[in-house]
């Protein structure tokens, strides 16, 4: 079988006539850049593996997926990984919401509210494939209005993953081009720096993280719904990730850390958002920094975005198999509750519902408006 590298050798990419090479034969489409090889695949435009080396040169698949690239769409699970979520990510409270004067009513996937739009949304989708290089792939979604309940008007999606020198970003755009729609996209990858080979745990709360803006959070109820407050985030309680950097398990002893990412089911841990605290964006300073002692493995994470989501993994219940090359000592094949943590940054959760943010023009969009415009990019290292 022909590799997609010999096809890419092919000058077909300046041509009208451009076709798209198909996936490897493991389904996914195999992207390279020195120090760095990952795979993505159309459904949910997902990054499935993501292969760097540890500080003694061993390689590491630091990201979560399955190895069966077919079982995404129908994994009953689903917990996005790896997914771009869309039209608008993360949560709508009570599902609905109003718009010029207009109640909309979207799906209620998530106890009364909405998370990432509803079970139709772009991440339960199988996105096209527009573009492949060695070193990147686009994919693209057409959304038509009310595909995604209470979410109105065509938008047009492309997504963009391109890997240079030990680095991986998104380039992420929406155009809406009818109607007036909350658009809101994000990448959802969830990490274990580890890759699971620790064999002393396979989780991640000794990863270290660091959020050095991060002295306001969104909010929330009982049940992770956006509440409209801000609170600050005090120097030395658990959610302090921003006067120093901390294992994400160092506050497991305090009785905040039950309850902080929804009191109503007990949910342990972080499932929160950190208001990205800054007047002017310095594109060279990361929002974000994770490590882990064990594999000397570091990312730090740029983003134009306001915003950044932290999931450790607690309602993660065993029920996902580990790829073969995670199968470390310390598993018992499956990821366990704060097995992996997800990074997603974003604007302001639920912005749409509490206009006295001032969120509107960043997460409102309309064919008189500029296209949704959003640039990820995770920069690896060692130590
Ligand atoms: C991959 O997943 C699909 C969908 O669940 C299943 O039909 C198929 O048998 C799986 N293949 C392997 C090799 O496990
Ligand atoms: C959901 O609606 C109920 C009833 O109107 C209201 O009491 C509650 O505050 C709403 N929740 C959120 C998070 O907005
Ligand atoms: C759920 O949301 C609806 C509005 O969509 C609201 O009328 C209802 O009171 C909410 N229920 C609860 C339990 O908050
Ligand atoms: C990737 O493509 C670029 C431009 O098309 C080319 O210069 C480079 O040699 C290719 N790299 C590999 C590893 O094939
Ligand atoms: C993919 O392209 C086809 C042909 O243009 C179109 O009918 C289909 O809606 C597209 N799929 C997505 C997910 O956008
Ligand atoms: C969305 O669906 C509703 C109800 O089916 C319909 O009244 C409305 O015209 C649709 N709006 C758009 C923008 O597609
Ligand atoms: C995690 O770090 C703590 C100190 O912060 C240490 O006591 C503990 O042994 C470490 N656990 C593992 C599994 O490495
Ligand atoms: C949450 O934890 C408290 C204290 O351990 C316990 O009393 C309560 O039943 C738990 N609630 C749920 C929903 O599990
Ligand atoms: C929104 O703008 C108003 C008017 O400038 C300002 O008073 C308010 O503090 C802003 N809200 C937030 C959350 O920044």
């Amino acid at each position: 079988m022909k590799s997609i590298l010999s096809l890419l050798a092919l000058p077909l990419l300046a041509s009208a006539n451009y076709r798209v090479p198909p996936p490897g034969p493991d389904g996914k489409y195999t992207l390279k850049a020195p120090g760095i090889e990952a795979k993505f695949i159309p459904y949910a435009a997902c990054i499935t593996n993501l292969v760097i080396s540890d500080r003694n040169g061993v390689s590491r698949d630091i990201i979560l997926g399955y190895d069966n690239a077919s079982l995404y769409p129908v994994d009953p699970n689903h917990p996005d990984y790896g997914a771009v979520p869309g039209r608008y990510v993360n949560r709508i409270a009570n599902h609905t919401y109003v718009l010029d004067g207009e109640r909309y009513y979207t799906e209620a996937n998530d106890g009364n509210g909405t998370l990432h739009s509803g079970t139709n949304g772009w991440s339960h989708r199988t996105w096209n494939v527009s573009e492949v290089t060695n070193n990147s792939i686009t994919f693209t979604i057409r959304d038509e209005g009310n595909s995604s309940l209470g979410l109105p008007g065509l938008v047009l999606g492309t997504v963009t993953h391109t890997l240079d020198e030990k680095s991986w970003s998104t380039k992420l755009k929406g155009v809406a081009v009818t109607h007036k729609t909350p658009l809101m996209l994000t990448t959802h990858p969830y990490w274990n720096l580890d890759a699971f080979s620790n064999p002393a745990t396979d989780l991640i709360l000794n990863h270290t993280l660091s959020l050095p803006y991060g002295k306001r959070m969104i909010g929330i109820d009982p049940t992770t719904q956006s509440t409209g407050a801000l609170p600050s985030v005090p120097k030395g309680s658990v959610n302090d990730f921003w006067s120093a950097p901390k294992q994400i398990g160092a506050g497991i002893k305090d009785p905040a850390w039950v309850g902080n990412c929804g009191s109503a089911f007990n949910c342990s841990g972080y499932n929160n958002q950190w208001i990205v605290d800054r007047d002017v964006i310095e594109a060279s300073k990361p929002i974000a920094t994770l490590s882990s002692d064990y594999t000397g493995i570091k990312w730090d994470l740029y983003s134009d975005q306001a915003g950044v989501v932290v999931y450790s993994c607690f309602w993660m219940g065993g029920a996902n198999a580990l790829k073969k090359s995670q199968l470390g000592p310390a598993t018992n094949g499956f990821v366990r509750s704060n097995g992996c943590v997800a990074v997603e940054p974003q604007d302001w959760i639920d912005g749409i519902n509490h206009p006295e943010w001032n969120r509107t023009s960043k997460q409102i969009y309309g064919p008189d408006t500029k296209p949704f415009e959003s640039n990820i990019q995770y920069k690896f290292s060692t130590f």
